[in-house]
């Protein structure tokens, strides 16, 4: 079992091998998908929403990304790790970025870190990587800018908006970004940006020509609780059986159970 590093996900790229990721934020489910052989595992700080019950990502904070971050990596042996800095931990100045990347892959055990944003956070990128930091980047909807966008819309839908983007994918590679999620942006836009790089991109409702997908672990399983996003494949419906056995167990205690 030969685990899954960096460089390879390019190699993938190159081989045309598609590449699996799904989020986990426990040890328990990094096990699970680890042994299904997934390719990364990205804790994402969609952990806010899925798991801690917060509305936005924007409230995670870096020590509960580290928080989970260890639990996952203790769990995966195979795939790829990569945590989300999560708000406010890269934006500020490059030297807390190198800190807070630091601390992602020195104390959460994460070989990989993912920033969201374009330009803007390029040279940030950049000594990352000059550091030894591998750096995922994420454009299209990126949720920490979920007030600037009006909320969690599309986004790359007219031509200005394609061609800053394009552009931006561009800056990420140049600055040694190893991969580029594109979230929720046009199918077309997606397939022009994964033809016109040499990493691969990792969509998430970004149609199939993406070099990659990633979805949200809770999505995939059918555990969540609210509305999950259009482009989201439920693949089962574990909040059913969670009810049922839930509500098997609860009739068993009341009835003088459960007995073995
Ligand atoms: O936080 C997250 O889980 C993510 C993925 C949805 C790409 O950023």
């Amino acid at each position: 079992m030969k685990p899954v590093r960096v460089p390879d996900l390019r190699s993938m790229k190159e081989r045309g091998e598609k590449i699996a990721a799904l989020t986990a934020y426990d040890v328990a489910m990094a096990r699970l998908l680890d042994r299904a052989g997934i390719d990364m595992i990205l804790v994402g700080d969609s952990l806010g929403m899925v798991v801690l019950g917060f509305e936005t990502t924007l409230p995670v904070t870096l020590d509960m990304m580290i928080h989970h971050t260890k639990a996952v990596s203790r769990g995966a042996k195979r795939a790829l790790i990569v945590a989300d800095m999560p708000f406010l931990t890269f934006q500020l100045s490059i030297e807390e970025a190198m800190r807070n990347a630091g601390r992602l892959i020195q104390e959460g055990g994460a070989a990989a870190v993912k920033i969201e944003g374009g330009r803007q956070i390029v040279d940030t990128a950049k000594r990352l990587v000059d550091i030894g930091v591998p750096v995922m980047g994420h454009l299209g909807l990126t949720p920490q800018s979920v007030h600037q966008l009006g909320g969690f819309r599309p986004q790359g839908r007219d031509s200005e908006a394609a061609e800053k983007l394009v552009k931006d994918a561009e800056l990420l590679e140049s600055a040694g970004a190893f991969a580029i999620v594109l979230e929720s942006i046009p199918a077309g836009l997606a397939g022009r940006v994964t033809a016109s790089l040499k990493i691969p991109t990792i969509g998430i409702g970004a149609g199939t020509q993406c070099d990659g997908q990633v979805l949200v672990i809770n999505d995939v399983l059918g555990l969540s609780d609210g509305p999950i996003p259009p482009f989201a494949k439920q693949y089962a419906q574990v909040a059913e059986t969670i009810l049922s056995t839930a509500r098997a167990y609860i009739e068993d205690v009341r009835a003088g159970g459960p007995h073995r």
